[in-house]
């Protein structure tokens, strides 16, 4: 048997052998034993590679190492499978870059709120290039699930509740990540996850079961994934949970029947961390041996973490419970990635080919995306944009104001803190020789009860034009694993608003958070509210321009607000139900007169006590100019299917000032052979616009897009008459009607 193929492969390097040859030659020299190796990925063990690891893979019973960052230590590791494993076949470095490497940017779920693909595509891009200094070949991002739950921790790594925007921003991140060519230096392969229902876990528990009936599958949660897939997306990796009754990591239907046979994807499956083992777990598979059946056979081609692929498919094989073919399938796939990334024609990693990290174009991206990532909620009197000229003391607040780390969000492991730029310093170099500061953190972090600092806080706050608080959650309260049953702000801060509101001092709150937040007893204390996620390492500066007027708000909320837990799940694009909710039909439980009789009558669906209506609807988001929507036009009002309409709006900036304004098309199909959501984003547009300006904002809408899958899970669009709105919000904008007729 050759043992030459990597110098093969290297001597090949300039004529560029066809590819699938030069795979299936390497495929067709190895062991049954190599083929394994291909599928399963191990963990690295940080400075020293470990003696296990090393062994493995001389012996080429590893395809891939997560977790290894440290440069020399990737090179080495690529040395050892390079040259001393018999073939020679390269690693595949895996790490979860989700949003930046050594920069932070905002969470995905802030990044989002930008409804920016250009600046989503380029914080993906900046974190590649940082990340391939370390030899980072291959990240676990984007996550593109539906997340319409705020209690789960992961909604803050998601792009939010809607299909349409997930799916834009999804291939944006991607297209970030994976650059023109993924053989480019800086280019490094993304990962669609979790294939899929993963954000829909029962009580916005993390790894929860899901029941999600197929038509809401299709309609909901897939499109994403499909767009993804459609994009050229280099992997997919399966979800950790329980998918009607068929865990994800052992979902055939899932992995093949969609994947590969309906949507065609070359690329290949990587589970989640031991989400094969796990199958046993579920209660799924009997032991280790049956899951690694049942995921092979599934379509999961490489196993993260856990060995049931190692330990079990020879005799597996041997037992003829699994084919060959399928292994081959697996591993073709495995190498052809490497292969597109340029491995086979150099593994190593120079960093001096790449731009240094954190370098100042980096961070100035990253403020700009925290810019356009902060939504605005609230601002009575219009307090923001604060003038510094016109202020003499200003009080900031809060746990958050300065701190480095809690700033950044969730999954930062390699993001460096002592880079981030805080609120406070932002604010005092802004108010520098301006006016003066006092800082009090009044509360020891976001949880704490602790009202001991509250007395110094609140003289600051009385002796101070205006009080500038900076709450939230701390990093760690959002995330994998960290979901939360009650989402409002954690520990005494809402005492600690209390306690300044009584001052008399107007508040400007700044809200650091993972999630949506139950705000609602909060805003009539304050003046104006800032909601900037997490926002990242230059999220103080970015919140300093925004409330010094250097910058007017942009973002608008990629995911709905409740008002209190219990109306979750709560989002616009519901469904109308028989007894939909009105105004005439809501009573408050105050209001019910005692012994009052029972009866259905002129009821609907809402809650006893709490308006039905979210706190803040999905697209919500001020700014300090007034955007004004007028003169909605419709190419046809009656179109065939096939057909495109032009739809389009003049859209004037009012204020004084530049502003930009995301514009929203939403549609309503209004009767369909199954029901059909109250409202669906169809299409959306940053717009820039100067003071006083105006522009004719223009969507094509052709009739494919307004397909859905009915009840035989096909895609149709179908007749009828459809509502449409564009406008700044899902809940306002001019409105009007069209109808499609058949061809
Ligand atoms: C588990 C997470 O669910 C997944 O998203 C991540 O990529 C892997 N761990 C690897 O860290």
């Amino acid at each position: 048997m050759s043992l030459n193929f990597p110098n093969e492969a290297l001597s090949n390097m300039n004529s560029h052998p066809s590819t699938p040859d030069m795979l299936v030659r390497m495929l067709d020299s190895m062991t049954v034993e190599e083929k394994i190796g291909q599928m399963s990925q191990f963990f690295g063990y940080d400075e020293q590679i470990s003696e296990h690891l090393a062994h493995s893979i001389r012996q080429g019973r590893v395809g891939s190492v997560l977790n290894e960052v440290r440069l020399d230590t990737v090179n080495e590791l690529q040395r050892l499978a390079v040259e001393e494993s018999r073939l020679g076949i390269p690693l595949l470095i895996g790490r979860d870059v989700i949003h930046g490497f050594n920069t932070i940017f905002p969470i995905p779920l802030g990044q989002a709120a930008s409804w920016c693909p250009e600046t989503v595509k380029k914080c993906a891009h900046i974190s590649a290039l940082e990340a391939a200094t370390t030899g980072i070949n291959w990240t676990f991002a984007p996550m593109i699930d539906i997340s319409r739950d705020p209690r789960w921790g992961r909604i803050a790594e998601s792009l939010g509740e809607d299909p349409h925007l997930c799916s834009v921003l999804g291939v944006a991140m991607l297209e970030g990540f994976q650059g023109e060519q993924l053989d480019k230096t800086g280019s490094i392969a993304a990962c669609a996850k979790h294939f899929a229902g993963y954000g829909a876990g029962e009580s916005g528990r993390d790894y929860s079961t899901t029941n999600i009936p197929e038509n809401e599958l299709r309609n909901v949660y897939l499109p994403p994934f499909k767009a993804a897939a459609d994009a050229g997306v280099a992997t997919f990796m399966s979800a950790f949970s329980d998918l009607n009754g068929v865990p994800a990591s052992g979902n055939k239907w899932l992995m093949t029947d969609i994947l590969r046979k309906e949507w065609n994807y070359k690329g290949f499956v990587v589970s989640d961390w031991e989400s094969i083992q796990q199958l046993t777990t579920h209660g799924f598979s009997k032991d280790n041996k049956d899951a690694a059946y049942e995921a092979t056979d599934a379509g999961i081609d490489m196993e993260m973490v856990s060995s049931t692929y190692l330990d079990h498919l020879p005799a597996l094989l041997a037992e003829g419970r699994i084919d060959i073919q399928q292994i081959n399938t697996a591993v073709k796939k495995i190498l052809q990635l490497k292969w597109q990334l340029g491995l086979f024609d150099n593994p190593y990693t120079d960093a001096s080919l790449l731009p240094i990290p954190m370098n100042s174009q980096h961070l100035q991206i990253a403020k700009d995306a925290a810019i356009q990532s902060c939504v605005l909620l609230k601002n009575d009197n219009d307090i923001l944009p604060l003038s510094a000229d016109s202020l003499n003391s200003v009080a900031i607040i809060g746990p958050l104001a300065d701190d480095p780390y809690e700033q950044l969000g969730t999954w930062i492991f390699d993001g460096d803190s002592q880079h981030s730029q805080t609120c406070l310093t932002a604010i005092e170099q802004e108010l520098s020789g301006k006016a003066s500061t006092h800082y009090v953190k009044a509360i020891e972090t976001s949880r704490s009860y602790d009202q001991t600092d509250f007395k110094q806080a609140i003289e600051s706050a009385a002796a101070a034009d205006v009080a500038l608080l900076i709450l939230g959650e701390e990093s760690i309260l959002s995330g994998e694993a960290h979901c939360r049953a009650e989402i409002g702000l954690p520990g005494c801060q809402e005492q600690l608003i209390d306690a300044i509101a009584k001052t008399g001092t107007p508040i400007v709150l700044v809200i650091m958070a993972g999630r949506p937040l139950t705000i609602e007893t909060v805003l009539p204390k304050v003046a104006a509210v800032l909601f900037a996620w997490h926002p990242g390492t230059m999220g103080g500066p970015a919140i300093s321009d925004l409330l010094f007027g250097k910058a007017s708000p942009s973002g608008k909320l990629p995911v709905t607000f409740p008002r209190k837990v219990g109306q979750v799940p709560i989002y616009y694009a519901q469904k109308h139900s028989g007894k939909p909710a009105t105004e005439a039909a809501f009573v408050h439980m105050n209001d019910i007169p005692v012994h009052s009789p029972q009866t259905s009558l002129g009821m609907a669906a809402t809650h006893l006590d709490t308006h039905f209506s979210p706190l803040f609807p999905f697209g919500f988001g001020l700014s300090y100019m007034q955007f004004r929507y007028q003169n909605l036009q419709l190419s046809h009002k009656v179109l065939h299917l096939g057909e495109t309409l032009t739809v389009r709006v003049l859209l004037t900036n009012t204020g004084d000032t530049y502003g930009e304004e995301i514009a929203q098309l939403y549609i309503r199909d209004l009767v369909g052979s199954v029901t059909r959501p109250v409202k669906e984003l169809k299409d959306f547009k940053r717009v820039k616009l100067a003071a006083g300006a105006s522009e004719w904002v223009t969507f094509e809408l052709s009739t494919d897009k307004l397909a859905f899958y009915d009840r035989n899970m096909q895609l149709v669009t179908e007749a009828g008459q459809f509502q449409i709105w564009l406008g700044g919000c899902s809940q306002t904008g001019p409105q009007d009607e069209f109808e499609i007729v058949d061809a």
